[in-house]
């Protein structure tokens, strides 16, 4: 049994799939959709990164293929859709980036509203002459309004973090859910009444670009964006026009529409802060995210049997 690994996973973990008879064919982290089609064509299951595409093609090209298993909780970069027709099972990594995410979102909320990297950058500039009472004014947290985008398990803990802040917490999701003081609101009245967005959403044909400058216009001028989900829920030359032109206040991003490459308009500005999609990135989630990986590939190839993080049915 062979399973294609795009990306090296932590030695622990690559050790205990070889231990249980599974062969690994290695990738580097960076592979193409050509050298994936190429190394996936005599594999039972691919281990693969939300950078990589797993589309109708590469599923194709692999009839062997049993499973996927994303090394992410989002698994838009797969034709899951496709995978179901040929009874390949799609995992993924869900609950253990949770809390990673949350915290990362609120880390970047935080870091826009009291302005934390261009208070680093102007203190090293030596710009720091003393206390003045007009120096780095930023904007207060506790007691503002957070509207959450997408309601799920991150967006949960995200509201989590913002109850402790004393925040009137606001969301839209498919379902209504009873949870802390959270209110269920349309999405035009998120845009009007939040001082604080933040997006927590998968992404899906629905709400692809969810945010253009026409939702920009309607936010608050002194509301903050925080995006930890997916870039394709923005249009990110409207963000970079929003932001110079002060048509809201700051983003904090983490990911981007064309990952990895960045709007220079964005690069350019003080009221972003961008981040390297780095929300499951903390050493203790990224292991439990690659043993769900493993666990995923071993029920399948060995226990026959649908892995608990399976997110696909026939
Ligand atoms: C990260 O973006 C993930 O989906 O896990
Ligand atoms: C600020 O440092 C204060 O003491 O108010």
């Amino acid at each position: 049994m062979k399973v294609l690994l795009t990306s090296p996973l932590p030695i622990d973990v690559e050790n205990k799939l070889k231990v249980s008879g599974i062969e690994t064919i290695a990738g580097n982290g960076r592979m193409t959709k050509q050298e994936i089609i190429e190394s996936a064509k005599n594999a039972d299951g691919i281990i693969c990164l939300l950078r990589d595409s797993i589309d109708a093609e590469v599923i194709d090209s692999s009839p062997g293929l049993k499973v996927i298993a994303n090394y992410a909780v989002g698994f838009d970069n797969i034709d899951v859709k496709h995978a179901t027709s040929k009874k390949i099972f799609v995992t993924n990594t869900p609950d253990v980036l949770t809390d990673a995410t949350a915290d990362l979102a609120f880390s970047l909320l935080l870091s826009c509203a009291r302005r934390i990297p261009e208070a680093d950058r102007y203190v090293r500039q030596g710009k720091f002459k003393g206390w003045r009472p007009d120096e780095m004014l930023g904007s207060d947290v506790a007691g503002k309004t957070i509207g959450i985008f997408g309601f799920g398990r991150i967006g949960r803990a995200v509201a989590k973090r913002a109850s402790g802040f004393s925040m009137r917490i606001l969301y839209t999701d498919p379902k209504e859910w009873d949870f802390l003081d959270a209110e269920q609101v349309d999405f035009e009245t998120l845009l009007k009444l939040s001082d604080f967005i933040s997006l927590n959403a998968s992404l899906d044909k629905s709400n692809q670009r969810a945010f253009t400058m026409r939702e920009f216009e309607k936010m608050k001028r002194s509301a903050i964006l925080v995006n930890t989900a997916r870039g394709k829920l923005i249009n990110e030359e409207d963000l970079a026009e929003a932001l110079e032109q002060k048509i809201i206040q700051a983003a904090g991003l983490d990911v981007y529409e064309f990952e990895p490459e960045i709007n220079e308009r964005l690069k350019r500005l003080d009221n972003v802060i961008l981040a390297p999609h780095m929300g499951s990135a903390t050493v203790e989630t990224r292991l439990k995210m690659a043993e769900i990986c493993l666990e995923s590939v071993k029920d399948v190839l060995i226990n026959k049997r649908r892995p608990d993080s399976c997110v696909n049915f026939w």
